[in-house]
């Protein structure tokens, strides 16, 4: 069995040949005014959050979403090309098809406390997004590794009450670049806004079974029927993306993006004019073997969709 992709990385691959290797390259469409995706996309343990977070305390160690914040940042204050520019982030957690607002703790479904609800929307013509999460304002790469801090003890906090979720919780990070591009040819500027989502996917072994987990029937049987809906339906809309960008004629199957909660809001990123990476991770063990060969799959049948419109 072989498999194709564009990068292949080692166990010695640092950080930062990771960040600038896959993500680098589609700076350019997050400062044009795009909408850009980053999956990481394995088994639980292979080094899914290593790669989107790594570790916080020393800079060589960062992953790919304090990186991202520092490279965007240093385009945009770089030269004069960019003006009055405002930079958001947002930390959305997806459990059990509930969500959670990493950056404020105890005002999530999760908690039952009546905060606002968080609901997806969609509409808008910058397409779907979440009603009532928060947005913090960040004016520099350091901001970001507080909110991350922060979000990080949110969501161990979470984990002890939800009985060690988190493998099987998604988390979207996303980065929104507002600004003005300063023409090259002197016309005009240009406002944009443009979006990177960065996201932790749950750990792929929980999309063939929830069997095992859970303390009781009631509890293993909502996630039986819940838990992975969102990974389950990211797999189907990428292989049917897929089957979409194969074949010769437009056609117009209904992709099922709103069969969960992970797919209606990545929808644009997914379908839309953008560039999507998936970062599949894989453990080395010989005992991993079967998941390392879906994973292999998963991410072949994401490589290679290319949208028509
Ligand atoms: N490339 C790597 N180099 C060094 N340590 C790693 C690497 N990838 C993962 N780890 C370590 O392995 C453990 C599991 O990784 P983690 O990112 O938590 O996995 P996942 O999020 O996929 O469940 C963590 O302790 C992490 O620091
Ligand atoms: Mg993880």
């Amino acid at each position: 069995m072989s498999y194709t992709f564009d990068k292949v990385f080692t166990a010695f691959s640092t950080q930062e040949e990771v960040f600038e290797e896959t993500l680098r390259p589609i700076f350019g469409d997050v400062l044009n005014g795009y909408e850009s995706t980053i999956f990481a996309y394995g088994q639980t343990g292979t080094g899914k959050t290593y790669t989107m977070e790594g570790d916080l305390s020393k800079s060589e160690m960062h992953g790919v979403i304090p990186r991202s914040a520092a490279a965007i940042f240093s385009s945009l204050e770089e030269g004069e090309l960019y003006k009055e520019y405002c930079v958001r982030c947002s930390y959305l957690e997806i459990y059990n098809e509930e969500l959670a607002d990493l950056l404020l703790p105890g005002e999530s479904e999760l908690d039952n406390k009546k905060g606002t609800k968080l609901e997806i929307m969609m509409g808008g013509k910058n397409g779907p997004y979440c009603r009532g999460l928060s947005e913090k304002v960040v004016k520099s790469p350091e901001d970001i590794i507080e909110i991350m801090r922060l979000a990080q003890q949110h969501r161990q906090i979470g984990e002890t009450k939800m009985n060690k979720a988190s493998s099987r919780s998604h988390c979207i990070f996303t980065l929104k670049v507002k600004a003005k591009k300063v023409l090259k040819d002197g016309s005009g500027e240009l406002e944009f806004n443009g979006k990177l989502h960065l996201v932790d996917l749950a750990g792929s072994e929980c999309a063939k079974s929830a069997a095992g987990h859970g303390s009781s029937e009631v509890t293993r049987e909502r996630e039986r029927m819940n838990i992975n809906r969102s990974l389950l339906t990211l797999g189907r809309v990428i292989s049917m993306l897929k089957e979409q960008s194969e074949s010769s004629k437009k056609t117009n199957v209904r992709i099922p993006y709103r069969d969960s909660k992970l797919t209606r809001i990545l929808q644009e990123s997914l379908g839309g004019r953008c560039k999507t990476v998936i970062i599949a991770t894989l453990s080395p063990s010989v005992s991993a073997i079967e998941e390392s060969i879906s994973t292999l799959n998963y991410a072949q049948a994401a490589n290679g969709i290319i949208n028509k419109w």
